[in-house]
């Protein structure tokens, strides 16, 4: 079969380049054009990737700029953006700018920034396009400028205990909570910024420079301010977490009026992206022993194995994967952040999710792979709706799902997969995905499209674009691991995470199975490139 074709490309690639390309020297050019991935082949991005990559940074950059992605008054982000659907420029539309945002956007731009701030060249050529050599510095007065923010909305809001609703970023305007999320918090997308920060203040702190030094402590203040409230607003004790906590938003969290309740039965019980909030509390939220365990207690029935069969008479499979609730790629954010892999029974589990996310979509001729994601936007240049169910039914909880539209950030934990490969082979759906029309754009990568190459959503978002920037990067687990360690919380993270996943997961089946490149690619329905990147 073909795909089995594409496969036997990849594992030569491995073979020969058994390390991979992360410690790549060579040169980027310097400012390549906007449609550059159609002037690439799949072959020369299999024997390096890192030209390529080059280019995606730098237009992923254009996206991560004050009044795109996120404010210059105040250094917070924007959701993202909507485009002219002609010329692709984000100006055209008077309320095209989603102004507002939340914690996970957040979580998204200070990974980023950890990087720029070691002075990575890759993260300083996305903070700072045109000028990487600035991109450090630049990364310091944003991050100098998002505290100050951080901290105003506190003393504003101090209901929240220093943790982020929605909020409203508005230019001109102080933060607020958005019209939906007033005197309410949710815990999964704090959890998703607290780590970030927490790599962001190992940088910080280990700097050279003393300015970096303070600015360090000072968030490394904020961070410990959460700690200070985190059980009292999210915790109700019996290893219940609430999803999301209802509160009063002008009242200290000490005072006595202040009711800290959860909203509605949702708890935060999920073995995904959630966890991360979980590790917080457990680390941080002065809990006892026997609470601390019992957080794991209350989430291990949603931790489950199941094996992978193809529906297609390809014969792949059975490989044993983690089920998803979806299957969506963004399910897998939490090792972007925390050293799970660090743990083999867990890295072994995800590789094995990458060869089913990326086998499934070749051998059903899928040319890209599924995310939760916007859906494609209207004639009217309006997004039409959110597309939360999208992943790989068979393995998931959720099995109803919408499957005509896929984004490029679906590769972001394909190229987290150690070795070398899974960045290569990450690379090439990314490329597969953004060169069908308006997949690029002048800010990088366009949100997605359908798989009958009819409508793209003209939109760009940190959610789509900088989950694969990131990954790139190598998360923050490494940043993360280090400060771990000093705090002498990292050998109990690696023995719990172990016992859980040692439960569920002993004997995988089909970790020889390679990942598998696309065999399809998205028809030209006749839609045309965007002007401004043609
Ligand atoms: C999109 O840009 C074109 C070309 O500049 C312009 O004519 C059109 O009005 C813009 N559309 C919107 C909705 O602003
Ligand atoms: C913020 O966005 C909303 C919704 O798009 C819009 O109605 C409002 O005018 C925007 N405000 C500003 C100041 O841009
Ligand atoms: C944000 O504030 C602006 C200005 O007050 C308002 O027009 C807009 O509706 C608000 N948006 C949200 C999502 O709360
Ligand atoms: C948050 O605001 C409260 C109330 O004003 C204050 O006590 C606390 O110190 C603030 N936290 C930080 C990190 O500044
Ligand atoms: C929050 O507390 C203030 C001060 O006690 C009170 O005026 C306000 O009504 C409370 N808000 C809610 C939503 O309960
Ligand atoms: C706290 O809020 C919950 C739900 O809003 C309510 O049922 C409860 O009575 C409140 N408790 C106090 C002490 O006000
Ligand atoms: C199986 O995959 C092939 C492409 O490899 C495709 O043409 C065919 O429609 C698929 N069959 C099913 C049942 O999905
Ligand atoms: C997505 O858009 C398509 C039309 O392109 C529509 O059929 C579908 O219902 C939409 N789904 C959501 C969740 O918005
Ligand atoms: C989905 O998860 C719920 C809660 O754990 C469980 O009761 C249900 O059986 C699961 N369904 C499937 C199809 O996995
Ligand atoms: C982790 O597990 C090892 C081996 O079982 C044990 O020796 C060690 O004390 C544990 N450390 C922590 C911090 O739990």
């Amino acid at each position: 079969m073909l795909f089995l074709f594409a496969l036997s490309i990849a594992q030569n690639a491995l073979a020969q380049h058994p390390h991979g390309y992360n410690g790549w020297k060579g040169s980027c050019t310097a400012s390549p054009k906007c449609r550059f991935a159609p002037a690439y082949t799949e072959a020369q991005i299999l024997a390096n990737p890192e030209p390529f990559i080059c280019d995606l940074l730098y237009w992923e950059g254009h996206f991560t700029q004050p009044g795109i992605g996120f404010n210059g008054a105040n250094a917070m982000t924007y959701d993202g953006t909507l485009l002219n659907t002609t010329t692709g420029l984000a100006d055209a539309y008077e309320s095209g700018q989603h102004n507002f945002s939340a914690a996970s956007k957040e979580s998204l731009h200070v990974m980023l920034l950890a990087h720029a701030l070691a002075g990575d060249a890759s993260a300083t050529r996305v903070v700072s396009p045109d000028n990487p050599a600035g991109g450090q510095q630049l990364a310091f007065h944003t991050m100098e400028q998002k505290l100050a923010s951080y901290l105003f909305f506190n003393q504003t809001f101090p209901g929240f205990g220093g943790f982020l609703p929605w909020f409203n970023n508005t230019l001109g305007q102080p933060l607020r909570p958005t019209s939906d999320w007033v005197n309410r918090v949710p815990a999964l997308d704090n959890g998703e910024l607290l780590w970030a920060v927490y790599a962001a203040v190992h940088v910080l702190q280990t700097s050279p420079d003393p300015a970096f030094r303070t600015l360090g402590s000072g968030w490394q203040s904020w961070l410990d301010y959460t700690k200070r409230h985190a059980a009292a607003i999210f915790y109700r004790g019996n290893g219940k977490v609430c999803a999301v906590t209802t509160l009063n938003q002008t009242l200290l969290p000490t005072d006595p009026k202040q009711n800290y309740t959860c909203e509605g039965i949702d708890v935060l019980n999920d073995p995904y992206e959630g966890e991360l909030f979980a590790w917080w509390l457990y680390f941080f939220g002065g809990l006892d022993e026997v609470e601390k365990g019992a957080i794991w207690v209350a989430k291990r029935a949603q931790l489950v194995g199941v094996e992978y069969t193809n529906q297609n008479g390809s014969g792949l499979g059975p490989i044993t994967v983690q089920k998803g609730f979806w299957f969506s790629a963004h399910e897998q954010w939490k090792v972007l952040e925390m050293p799970y892999y660090d743990v083999d029974i867990v890295r072994r589990v995800f590789t094995n999710a990458e060869r089913v996310r990326t086998c499934n979509s070749a051998s059903l001729g899928i040319p890209g792979m599924y995310a939760s994601v916007n859906n494609v936007t209207d004639a009217t240049g309006q997004i039409i709706g959110y597309i939360s169910n999208a992943g790989v039914p068979s393995v998931a909880n959720q099995t109803l799902q919408e499957l005509d539209v896929v984004t490029p950030y679906s590769v972001f934990p394909t190229l987290l997969v150690e070795g070398g490969w899974g960045r290569r082979v990450g690379m090439v759906w990314w490329w597969n995905m953004v060169r069908a029309r308006k997949m690029q754009n002048p800010y990088g990568s366009t949100e997605s499209e359908r798989l009958d190459g009819t409508a793209v959503s003209s939109f760009v978002s940190w959610d789509s674009k900088v989950t694969t920037v990131v990954a790139l990067l190598g998360g923050v687990s490494g940043f993360v691991r280090v400060k771990m360690m000093e705090e002498g919380i990292y050998n109990e993270f690696i023995n719990v995470t172990n016992r859980e996943y040692s439960r569920v997961f002993t004997d995988l089946e089909g970790e020889d199975v390679a990942l598998c490149l696309p065999i399809a690619a998205v028809p030209d329905a006749g839609l045309a490139d965007y002007t401004d990147c043609s």
